[in-house]
């Protein structure tokens, strides 16, 4: 089989090749094999070839957090068995996607409806339930709340944005780029504010004169800096990427008066203390609401397996225009 790999961490645009003729890996007991159709570009896949995610990869390594395919066989055990020849979403955090087979342990493959698109279904996990875990099951985002989010114009940002519009919380929503403000109040963003025109507190203060109670940024630095400072009293904030590469500065004296509460999420940890059952009822909102369209992702560019190198330098340009997919196989 065909897969993508890489010897050393590095520019993924650099260090990331074609492997043509490999052996297809074996699925052991509670694994099943899966046969990709796609597989998005998701800014953890870049920071993993290069060394810069929470996961390291152990070299030579394949690159592919989640996608979708086909399961073609199972090492054993009642749930493989039970999804042998479905389509299904698949996290994997073992082998890695962007190859033409893949393995993964059973539990960690979702059938997915006939009306979701492959497109669609390869990112089922990473963002979807990343937006709807933080805001429900993590912060319980009230009715008529307000949150303040940064990277606001992504894919997982215009989630969030739907998902308020669609559950009635408010949402301040912080971009670089002026020209995604028409496009984000499209979408039910209340407000939204480019981070260029002054501090980013500053002009959350002039909206939501207390500040806000909740707030995400997977961006870090100055930007995380100001979504904090923009918290009100008894306001907590979730990091949850590290865009910028920058560490965040809180003053002691403003979370200790304010009472304030910052806290790292990452969707793979959350979900190991979650109950079965919760993450099936997890699941199965996500695919309600894909197939509403309030999880959609907007796909900015799909490239075939063997132009991995185009596809992951489009995926890291600034102002990409949507989610960047790798095209493995067909149907
Ligand atoms: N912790 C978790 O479990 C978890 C789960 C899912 C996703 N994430 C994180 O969520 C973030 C967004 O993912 P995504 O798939 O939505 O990515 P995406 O579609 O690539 O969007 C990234 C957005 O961030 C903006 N951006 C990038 N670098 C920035 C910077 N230095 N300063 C300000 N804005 C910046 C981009 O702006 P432009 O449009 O101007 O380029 C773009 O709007 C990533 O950091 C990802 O790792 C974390």
């Amino acid at each position: 089989m065909k897969r993508v790999v890489f010897d050393r961490v590095g520019p993924p645009a650099e260090v990331l090749r074609i492997e043509d003729d490999v052996p297809a890996p074996q699925p052991r007991r509670g694994e099943v094999l899966v046969r990709m159709l796609a597989s998005p570009v998701n800014p953890s896949d870049l920071m993993y070839v290069e060394g810069r995610y929470g996961l390291k990869p152990a070299l030579p390594a394949t690159p592919g957090f989640e996608g979708v395919g086909i399961v073609e066989a199972t090492g054993g055990g009642l749930l493989g068995w039970f999804r042998k020849g479905k389509r299904v979403a698949v996290i994997n955090d073992r082998v890695g996607n962007w190859a033409e087979y893949t393995v993964t342990k059973a539990r960690q493959v979702v059938p997915v409806p006939d009306d979701l698109s492959d497109e669609q279904a390869a990112s089922f996990f990473v963002n979807p339930a990343t937006a709807v875990a933080m805001t429900q099951h993590v912060l319980h985002v009230p009715r008529g709340a307000w949150l303040l989010q940064s990277a606001a114009g992504g894919e997982l940002g215009k989630m969030v944005i739907r998902l308020g519009h669609k559950l009635a919380f408010r949402t301040v929503n912080v971009v670089r780029r002026r020209e995604q403000i028409d496009e984000l109040k499209k979408l039910g963003a209340d407000h939204v504010i480019v981070e260029g025109d002054g501090p980013v507190a500053e002009q959350v203060r002039k909206l939501v004169p207390d500040g806000v109670r909740y707030a995400i940024d997977p961006v870090g630095g100055a930007t995380g800096t100001q979504v904090i400072a923009a918290l009100a009293r008894g306001g907590r904030c979730l990091l949850y990427g590290s865009l910028s590469d920058d560490p965040v500065q809180v003053h002691p004296r403003q979370a200790i008066g304010a009472g304030l509460r910052v806290e790292g999420f990452w969707l793979g940890e959350w979900a190991k203390r979650q109950r079965v059952l919760t993450m099936l009822k997890l699941f199965r909102r996500v695919k309600a609401l894909m197939r509403e369209g309030v999880l959609t992702t907007h796909i900015g560019a799909t490239y075939p397996i063997e132009q991995v190198a185009k596809a992951v330098a489009h995926a890291a340009a600034p102002g990409k225009g949507g989610k960047v997919l790798l095209k493995i196989g067909d149907r």
